[in-house]
């Protein structure tokens, strides 16, 4: 399928309005992304506006328990664990050792490191650990690890999830890379797959929703039943 001209100013123009008008100055947000840069992280974490946009869902759906694949420097892993109460938790996984130490850093300078437990490993193995211990299921998760690995970590989600559990999946447009038949890519056609499985899986209700990032991505927010 032949791609139509983005008029990519006028995006930005509108990412940049949205971000002015309901994103506050951010101080520790702010030093997150520096360090992160600063250790040679690769600039992939969530625009200010969906961090939000994850901030406000967490905290809509009353959430006390929040898993995360995918943690990088911490950036979103800080907004998700802003939406817990006092004695609220949240898991994060992932799979750099070098990319736990700077969220580490992040999270505690943060004022959030306490609610957070960061487990390193392969995400796959890790969840494969959580279902096999009976670890008690989770109020909302944050897919956003490998893009190959998504529709395997949804299969492991969804046995720890209870009815009401809210999965959200980012980066599930890829600029329209899945609009085409056959994907450019390993990574457009993992998400594709995701995006199929959630649109019709029986135990979920969802939607995909299209993010601003410079081009256009997507997130997935869906619901167990
Ligand atoms: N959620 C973060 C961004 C995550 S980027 C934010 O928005 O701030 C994706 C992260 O997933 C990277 O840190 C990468 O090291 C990690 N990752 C990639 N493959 C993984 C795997 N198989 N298991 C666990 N983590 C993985
Ligand atoms: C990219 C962006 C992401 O949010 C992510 O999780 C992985 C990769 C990217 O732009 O390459
Ligand atoms: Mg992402």
């Amino acid at each position: 399928m032949a791609m139509q001209p983005v008029n990519e100013d006028l995006l930005q123009q509108i990412e940049d309005y949205i971000e002015h008008l309901f994103v506050p100055p951010d101080a520790a947000l702010e030093q997150n992304l520096k360090d992160a840069e600063a250790a040679g992280l690769p600039a992939i974490a969530v625009a200010p506006d969906q961090g939000r946009l994850i901030y406000i869902l967490a905290k809509i759906a009353g959430t006390k328990r929040i898993l995360e694949i995918g943690t990088l420097g911490g950036y979103s892993t800080t907004l998700l664990a802003r939406a817990l109460p006092q004695n609220g938790k949240l898991v994060t996984l992932e799979m750099s050792p070098a990319h736990a130490v700077v969220a580490r850093k992040n999270l505690d300078r943060a004022g959030v490191g306490e609610l957070v437990e960061i487990r390193v490993g392969r995400a796959g193995d890790t969840l494969d650990k959580m279902i096999a211990a009976g670890e008690e299921p989770f109020d909302l998760v944050f897919i956003d690890a490998d893009k190959t690995g998504y529709v395997g970590y949804l299969h492991q989600v969804l046995q720890l999830s209870h009815s009401g559990t809210v999965i959200l999946g980012d980066n599930l447009i890829r600029h329209g890379d899945i609009l085409q038949a056959n994907p450019p890519d390993e990574m457009a056609a993992g998400v594709k797959a995701f995006n199929a499985l959630i649109a019709t899986h029986p135990r979920l209700e969802s939607i995909l929703l299209p993010i601003l990032k410079g081009k256009v991505d997507g997130m997935s927010i869906s619901r167990v039943k």
